[in-house]
């Protein structure tokens, strides 16, 4: 039987004293790609924060593998193959491309591998190359994108969260970030797309979940067609 990479039950949590998120259930698997939509506010970012480590949950379950994971520190669930990319794709405007790629990742005894790293994901976004020495500032927006999910790749993520990628993207861009997402989930990752107001009409993926105020309203199969109903939500 094909094992869940991350497996959430009865998942609680929230800020100070008030739950934003209630009664979550949701199994990830190796090699697919989600989507969980629903409107401002409705918890998806703190849905994907929980997850990384930056939300502390508060009743409920989260297993990596098997394996309980909800007193872990966010670095620790970043080792263990966890990244987040969050809205603002957190670039350096006085960092170069490049340098932005590496921040966060450099370490001298990892050079061999992190080069090799580097060249992989330059292969996959050429504008690594053409734009590495630029300022990011020099990108548009959808290559800004292609880097944060980049820098979040350096650390050769099994769960890869990205939160509101399509924002401030032209539809093409978009569909450009669906197709990563895609071919990320084909050689093995669990990717998650989280995106406000939209609907996964003709989008790669396998299951779409929509919030709604904390909760997991609904789940369908993504394949690829419009999901009816979805476009009309908020
Ligand atoms: N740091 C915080 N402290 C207190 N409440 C917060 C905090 N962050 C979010 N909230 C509240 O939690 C609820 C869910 O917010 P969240 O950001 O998870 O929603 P979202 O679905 O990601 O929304 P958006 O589409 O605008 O990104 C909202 O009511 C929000 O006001
Ligand atoms: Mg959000």
């Amino acid at each position: 039987m094909r094992m869940p990479l991350l497996q959430i039950e009865s998942l609680a949590a929230g800020y100070g004293k008030s739950d934003v998120l209630d009664d979550i259930s949701v199994a990830l698997f190796p090699g697919s790609l989600a989507y969980v939509l629903g409107a401002g506010g409705a918890g998806k970012t703190t849905l994907l924060m929980t997850i990384a480590g930056l939300v502390r949950p508060k009743r409920g379950a989260i297993r990596l593998d098997g394996e309980d994971i909800r007193r872990k520190r966010p670095s620790e669930l970043l080792a263990r193959g966890i990244a987040y990319v969050p809205r603002n794709r957190l670039l350096f405007s006085s960092l170069s491309v490049r340098d932005n790629l590496l921040a966060g990742v450099w370490r001298e005894t990892d050079r061999p591998r992190i080069e090799a790293d580097v060249a992989r994901l330059t292969q996959r976004f050429p504008f690594l190359a053409t734009c590495g020495g630029q300022s990011a500032t020099r990108l548009t927006n959808g290559e800004r994108q292609l880097l944060a999910i980049a820098r979040a790749l350096m650390t050769r993520p099994r769960l890869l969260l990205l939160d509101d990628p399509f924002d401030a993207l032209a539809p093409l861009e978009a569909e450009r970030v669906a197709r990563l997402g895609a071919e990320l989930a084909a050689e093995g990752a669990a990717v998650v797309i989280a995106q406000r107001n939209a609907t996964p009409a003709a989008w790669p993926g396998e299951q779409a979940y929509l919030l709604d105020g904390g909760r997991l309203c609904r789940s369908e199969p993504c394949i690829g067609r419009s999901w009816p109903g979805l476009a009309a939500s908020p």
